[in-house]
């Protein structure tokens, strides 16, 4: 019988996608899109992320349309980058690794200026905290109507996602998201067929698997990342989870990415570390927002210690209620940790900080079972987003800046 350890580094399959282990990079928006065009530093961070031996890296954030975009400053799905997607996309799989990407819609949350009737839509009426400084304090509920042409703007991006060589899709169900704002009792308060039940708030996310599945076809791999919990009260519980899941997976969902929490409402339930709070003061331009945040910060960013592996015990009922493939994520820094979870019957490990203080993670952990990443969860990356040039391990900060590797 093949050994936890090295069960991760074993060739394995997504429907008809072949990757080289499982261990994947998960999303982590970088920050590296200027004006929402992917350009050379997006490309050497995914073919860096490739050379260091994962199977696949996860391109974030690709918004399903532009008034998906939190800001302009993000890549939307569309022909204007077509050319630098394919030219990212090539480079990592000369690396060996595949690419998928991450498909989402901000929803009711965006500071935009460029959004479409200056006023974010969700699935029901909300302050948008995000916006006040940009004079988008409001955010509209969304009619029927608009959520059908919602729901057909992510089929129209995965096509255009499949066209320019992407290999999977992960489909953003999580975080506080567009598709988890409705799946969230706390931020869906509507009275008709997509509000009340939990079926009524999985409509439109099973809507959107549904047309990104006629989209792509059969044999395309698609993957999901939920929030197990969103961390607050009255949100989407860990026992609601498993029936999300079961949900996903009954709609044709292939992999499961079990995550937590959400960015507007308890992001450190995701981010365990040390707090975002003192480097997003540091780099809020906005003097209001900083005034905002100094105030509404300390509730917001609540303490999470780092744990390693701090979602198993929520992850492993989700693997055990369901059949198709489960990806673990949260908190993964040793070899003893990917043996864990591959012990724990995971199908892929995700890692996100781990892999930007060492992209050479895969080669590391396979040569040496007493592996240990040195991220200290400081969370410095995650505060860099919108700094200029994007993110970068404070710890490690030329680890995106080399050459490309010569072929051996
Ligand atoms: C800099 C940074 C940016 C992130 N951006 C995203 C994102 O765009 N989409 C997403 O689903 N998660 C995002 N995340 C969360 C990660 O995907 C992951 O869930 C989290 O970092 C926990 O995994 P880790 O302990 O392996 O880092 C981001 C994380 C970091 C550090």
């Amino acid at each position: 019988m093949t050994d936890p350890l090295s069960r991760c580094f074993e060739e394995t399959r997504v429907r008809g996608l072949v990757l080289r282990n499982r261990l994947i990079k998960a999303a982590t928006f970088e920050g590296k899109t200027p004006g929402g065009v992917p350009g050379e530093a997006l490309t050497r961070l995914h073919e860096r992320i490739g050379e260091g031996g994962v199977g696949m890296t996860t391109l974030a954030y690709c918004a399903a349309e532009a008034d998906g975009r939190i800001h302009a400053d993000m890549m939307y799905m569309h022909d204007g980058i077509r050319r630098q997607l394919e030219a990212l996309i090539a480079r990592v799989h000369a690396t060996g690794a595949k690419v998928s990407g991450q498909l989402g819609h901000c929803g009711n949350f965006s500071k935009n200026r460029e959004l479409r009737g200056h006023r974010p839509l969700g699935p029901s009426r909300a302050i948008n905290t995000l916006g006040f400084a940009a004079g988008l304090p409001f955010a509209g509920a969304l009619t029927v109507p608009q959520i059908r042409e919602r729901v057909a703007t992510f089929a129209t991006a995965a096509r255009f996602m499949q066209s320019v060589g992407f290999d999977a899709i992960e489909i953003h169900f999580g975080h506080g998201y567009a598709i988890s704002q409705f799946i969230s009792p706390r931020t869906n308060r509507r009275t008709d067929e997509y509000g009340g039940s939990l079926l009524n708030r999985m409509r439109f996310g099973l809507e959107v698997l549904e047309a990104t599945r006629a989209a792509v076809g059969d044999d395309f791999p698609l993957l999901g990342k939920i929030s197990m919990s969103d961390g607050v009260r009255g949100g989407v519980s860990y026992a609601d989870s498993v029936e999300i899941a079961a949900m996903l997976e009954k709609g044709g969902l292939d992999v499961i990415v079990c995550s937590g929490g959400t960015s507007s409402m308890n992001p450190m339930l995701l981010f365990r570390g040390d707090s975002l709070l003192e480097g997003m003061i540091e780099q809020e331009k906005n003097p209001l927002m900083r005034a905002a945040l100094k105030l509404v910060g300390p509730k917001l960013f609540r303490k999470y210690p780092y744990e390693e592996l701090y979602f198993l015990e929520q992850a492993r009922r989700i693997r055990d209620r369901v059949d198709c493939g489960v990806c673990y994520i949260g908190g993964v820094c040793t070899a003893e940790s990917l043996a864990a979870a591959m012990r724990e019957g995971f199908d892929f490990v995700q890692l996100g900080r781990a892999l930007l203080f060492d992209p050479d993670l895969a080669a590391h952990a396979a040569s040496d079972a007493a592996y240990v990443n040195g991220c200290t969860h400081c969370n410095r990356c995650a505060t860099l987003i919108e700094a200029p040039g994007g993110i970068e391990c404070v710890l490690r900060p030329d680890n995106f800046t080399v050459a490309p590797r010569s072929p051996a």
